[in-house]
């Protein structure tokens, strides 16, 4: 016969270490979970936000047009709206970020009247191009950022922001 018999002691020990781990892995999950959440959440990248612009309106001249999404920062959520200079190049949609390149001020569509059909930054005088190429001896020094951009239902849809597609650097 055995003499491996555990002793009544032993198997209290046994018992209440695991009663005792399955009591505090019971507390700690729910912990762990809520702290690496929004590391396992989905992100949104790469998805497409509707406007209320219908394509047919878009003329060959940038018109602002601006767009709602929601933003996650970690838990709290909200929404922001943000805008771009969309305009038509042929059958072609463009949409320039207004971002500008130089220190990130917003540029405008004819902002500076004596230098129309350009892009104009109020903050240092950068000017860029229509197709978003800054010009030489403005403080920007890259051309500015496109958004992706297609249509639903006739109207236009922004995606996410890419680097300028038409202006070879
Ligand atoms: S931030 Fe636009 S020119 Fe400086």
């Amino acid at each position: 016969m055995s003499n491996n018999r555990v002793s009544r002691r032993q198997f209290l020990n046994y018992t209440l270490t695991g009663v005792g781990g399955f009591m505090a892995a019971g507390m700690l999950m729910p912990m762990v979970r809520f702290a690496v959440d929004p590391v396992l959440a989905k992100k949104g990248g790469g998805e497409y936000v509707l406007t209320e612009k219908k394509v047919s309106d878009l003329t060959e001249k940038p018109e602002k047009v601006d767009f709602t999404y929601e933003q996650a920062d970690a838990w709290y959520k909200s929404d922001v709206t943000d805008n771009a200079w969309v305009y038509k190049d042929g059958d072609k949609i463009i949409a320039i970020s207004p971002v500008c390149k130089h220190l990130g001020c917003t540029v405008n569509w004819d902002g500076d009247p004596a230098h129309p059909n350009q892009f104009f930054c109020p903050c240092h005088a950068g000017r860029y191009e229509k197709n978003g190429k800054n010009i030489p001896k403005t403080p920007p020094l890259g051309p500015l950022d496109q958004f992706q951009v297609k249509e639903k239902d006739g109207f236009l849809m922004i995606g996410k922001v890419i680097p300028n597609t038409m202006v070879k650097q």
